[in-house]
């Protein structure tokens, strides 16, 4: 087959027509393991850069120039939709997020602030509209938001946790609470993705990083119902959605009640029993970030692996090559190349 374009090849992907060979992005493949990124840093806060059109542009930019990849993701964070709530959020130096105003009990729910929230976010899809405008067509869109069980737990837990036992707590103790506030996170999330496709995203990603917390049960009595606000409205106009559960391969067997186009999968997960679970959704995933600390030869060795499984199910189609889950920042950006290189020689 011809060799395509990288837009071409993400948009063929995602519709499950025929691919020279899997496209390739990364997540978190803008970020502190890259220099350019670090310098951006230096002289701009997190916020000031999430809020600069022509930073977070420069920033999703810098790893398309340096490797081979097919898309570029927006640069944001999934806390902006807290923060456009009035919860106050802030990132100190090396310690994670910090939310001033957590959520415990109804009166906090009721201090949201909530309208004009999808407005405040419009800075978001500024972003995406001038990255569409500087890539001109040359790679795919990816836009995104938190699920909106992971922005429960970081609502809850006023900041990062290993286990947000708040969260958790929650669901049980004041349950008629923790659906309103899904269900208000959902539907601020739907409009806010609508707009990020409305500005140029080929595709958006929700990021359930904390998902796997859950027990299938819980995972379908609560966070099943609130991803479909989202998925439903969306979907219902064409666009598509990718879904990551970070630890979720427990919860794979009630993935498909979400109502997504694919699936990101954790690195855990058995691509093969994935896909024979999943036949006609697009997968995503799935090395080990750590591979990337490991050295070129066994990025390289895993790499190939993986595209031959694809291959073997799909001719490679409905199939995008990513990590399961983000760069960690310590990565260097020579194994990075190693991996985009490897999928490149597959075409
Ligand atoms: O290339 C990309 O993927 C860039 C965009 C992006 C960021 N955050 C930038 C960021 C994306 C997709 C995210 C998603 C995100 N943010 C998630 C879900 C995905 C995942 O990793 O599981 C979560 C849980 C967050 C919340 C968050 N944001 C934390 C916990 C932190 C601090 C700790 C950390 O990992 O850095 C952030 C800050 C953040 N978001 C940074 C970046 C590049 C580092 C900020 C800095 O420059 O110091």
């Amino acid at each position: 087959m011809l060799e395509m374009e990288p837009r071409e090849r993400f948009l063929a992907a995602l519709n499950g027509a025929p691919v020279d060979r899997p496209p390739v992005w990364l997540m978190r493949q803008a970020g502190r393991y890259l220099p350019d990124y670090r310098e951006v840093r230096k002289h701009a806060g997190f916020w000031e850069l999430c809020h600069s059109p022509e930073l977070t542009t420069r920033v999703a930019q810098e790893p398309l120039a340096r490797f081979k990849l097919d898309a570029a993701i927006v640069f944001s964070d999934i806390l902006v939709v807290p923060e456009a709530l009035g919860l106050g959020v802030t990132f100190g130096a090396g310690e994670g997020p910090q939310l001033a105003h957590r959520l415990s009990g109804p009166a906090d729910l009721a201090a949201w602030k909530v309208e004009g929230a999808a407005q405040r976010l419009g800075f978001v899809s500024d972003a995406v509209r001038h990255l569409k405008g500087a890539l001109n067509g040359s790679h795919g869109i990816l836009g995104f938001a938190g699920a909106p069980f992971t922005l429960l737990a970081y609502c809850t837990e006023g900041g990062g946790s290993d286990d947000f036992l708040e969260a958790r707590v929650m669901l049980h103790q004041q349950s008629a609470l923790a659906e309103r506030a899904l269900a208000t996170l959902a539907d601020l999330t739907a409009e806010y993705l609508e707009a990020q496709c409305a500005a140029g995203a080929d595709t958006v990603q929700l990021f359930d990083t904390w998902g796997g917390l859950l027990d299938r049960e819980d995972y379908m009595r609560f966070c099943v119902p609130a991803i479909r606000r989202i998925t439903e409205p969306l979907r219902a106009k064409g666009r598509k959605v990718l879904l990551f559960v970070r630890g979720g391969q427990h919860l794979l067997p009630v993935l498909g009640e979400a109502n997504v186009d694919g699936f990101s999968l954790d690195w855990r997960v058995d691509w093969r029993e994935a896909r024979t679970r999943y036949p006609r959704h697009v997968l995503q995933g799935n090395l080990d970030p750590a591979l990337l600390l490991a050295g070129e030869a066994p990025v390289r060795a895993a790499t190939a692996s993986l595209i031959r499984t694809m291959r073997e199910a799909d001719h490679g189609t409905r199939c995008i090559l990513n990590l399961g889950h983000g760069i960690h920042k310590d990565t260097p950006p020579q194994t990075v190349a190693a991996l985009c290189d490897e999928v490149a020689a597959h075409g």
